[in-house]
Formats: C-alpha cells, sequence, structure tokens
C-alpha cells in the first residue's frame, strides 16, 4: 500500500483569504481555498456534473458550483445544497516555508474526466 506525500501546490502568498485557485497534483484536479476558517483543499470537479469549482464562488466557508449552484462546504466537503448528492473529497494540507502543500490519498476514487 502506498503512502499519500505531501506536494507543493502554490504560495500562500499567492492566495489571499476568501480566494480560491486550481492546481494539479499528482494527476488529479484540486482546488485550494484559503477562509477565515483556515486554508482547505479539495477535488475541483463537482460531483454532480462536469464543472470545475473554481470557477464558482466562494462565501465563507461554502463553495458555490458555477453550473447548477450546487453548495458545498469547503472545511469537509459535505453538501450544502443540492443538486449535487454526493461530497467532494478533500485532502490533507500543510504549510511549508510559505508553501502550501496538498497530499493526495492514492486510494482516491477517480475523478471523472473532462
Ligand atoms: S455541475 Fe455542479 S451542481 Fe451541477
Amino acid at each position: 500500500m502506498s503512502e499519500s506525500t505531501f506536494e507543493p501546490a502554490m504560495q500562500l502568498s499567492d492566495l489571499p483569504e476568501g480566494r480560491m485557485s486550481a492546481c494539479q497534483i499528482s494527476g488529479r484536479k484540486i482546488l485550494v481555498c484559503h477562509t477565515r476558517d483556515g486554508i482547505f483543499a479539495l477535488d475541483n470537479v463537482c460531483t454532480h456534473a462536469f464543472a470545475r469549482m473554481n470557477g464558482g464562488r466562494l462565501r465563507g466557508t461554502r463553495l458555490i458550483c458555477p453550473l447548477h449552484a450546487a453548495c458545498f462546504d469547503v472545511r469537509d466537503g459535505r453538501v450544502l445544497a443540492p443538486p449535487a448528492q454526493q461530497p467532494l473529497a478533500t485532502y490533507a494540507l500543510r504549510l511549508l516555508d510559505g508553501m502550501i502543500e496538498v497530499a493526495i490519498d492514492p486510494a482516491a476514487a477517480p475523478q471523472v474526466a473532462y
């Protein structure tokens, strides 16, 4: 069984509070959100259909999909409002010398290709 390792995502200085930014780590599309409650990493692909979450809106800890307005809690990925039914996957994150690093669980379910 392979273990997840932290990989650099972006500089904290490039992600002010209230903003989100997309990146790709280990072939996975990731969204990093900087909120007043902390920094969180989630899948950047909506669980409802083909939408990149970074095109949506971040309101506090609520992430709103740009396509059909499903709402997720960035702290744990849970669905706050439909039409999405499945939570967004979330990932471990750490801050090292100003760099945000994210660890992808190798056992994570595959993302929908688009
Ligand atoms: S694609 Fe996100 S709510 Fe439909």
